[in-house]
């Protein structure tokens, strides 16, 4: 799960899909593309909103994606056109850009549609980008458990 700051939307889909999938079998996680969050707790609003639907994410720090990730995940999903964007630029095979899709293509195929980036609005934004991951995540666990590709 990858968006700018590892610290809004990128964590809860962590959280989400971790609550989703068997950790035996699933090995989910987070970055962003910046580094500029990398060892910090998510936003207090995201904590906050999450936990009002019994997901914690508050043990989670922000790290920065790197070029590692292409090797050690077969999806790598993107909050938005700019992180899809930056993330395929560290790419260096067909193969592995092949692993990197937006998240929301997931329950809008072919829309293209974007995760907000809720950091500089009200807290609306926040429950907001939640429903949205929720379901998104819900598919994805579906998928997975069937063996699915993304
Ligand atoms: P995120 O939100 O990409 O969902 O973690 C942001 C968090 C911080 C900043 C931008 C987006 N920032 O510019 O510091």
């Amino acid at each position: 799960m990858v968006c700018l700051g590892n610290i809004c939307r990128s964590p809860l889909a962590e959280g989400l899909l971790k609550s989703k999938v068997d950790p035996q079998a699933v090995l989910v996680d987070s970055a962003g593309t910046s580094g500029f969050h990398v060892d910090e707790a998510p936003d207090t609003r995201m904590i906050r909103t999450a936990r009002k639907h019994k997901i914690d994410i508050s043990g989670l720090r922000g790290r920065q994606f790197r070029v590692e990730d292409f090797r050690d995940f077969d999806f790598i999903l993107a909050m938005d056109q700019s992180n899809l964007k930056n993330i395929l630029a560290l790419a260096s095979t067909p193969e592995e850009e092949a692993k990197v899709s937006l998240i929301l293509d997931q329950i809008y195929p072919g829309e293209e549609r974007e995760v907000p980036d809720p950091y500089y609005g009200g807290d609306g934004g926040f429950e907001n980008v939640y429903q949205m991951l929720d379901r998104a995540t819900a598919l994805i666990a579906e998928k997975l458990a069937d063996g699915k590709k993304l």
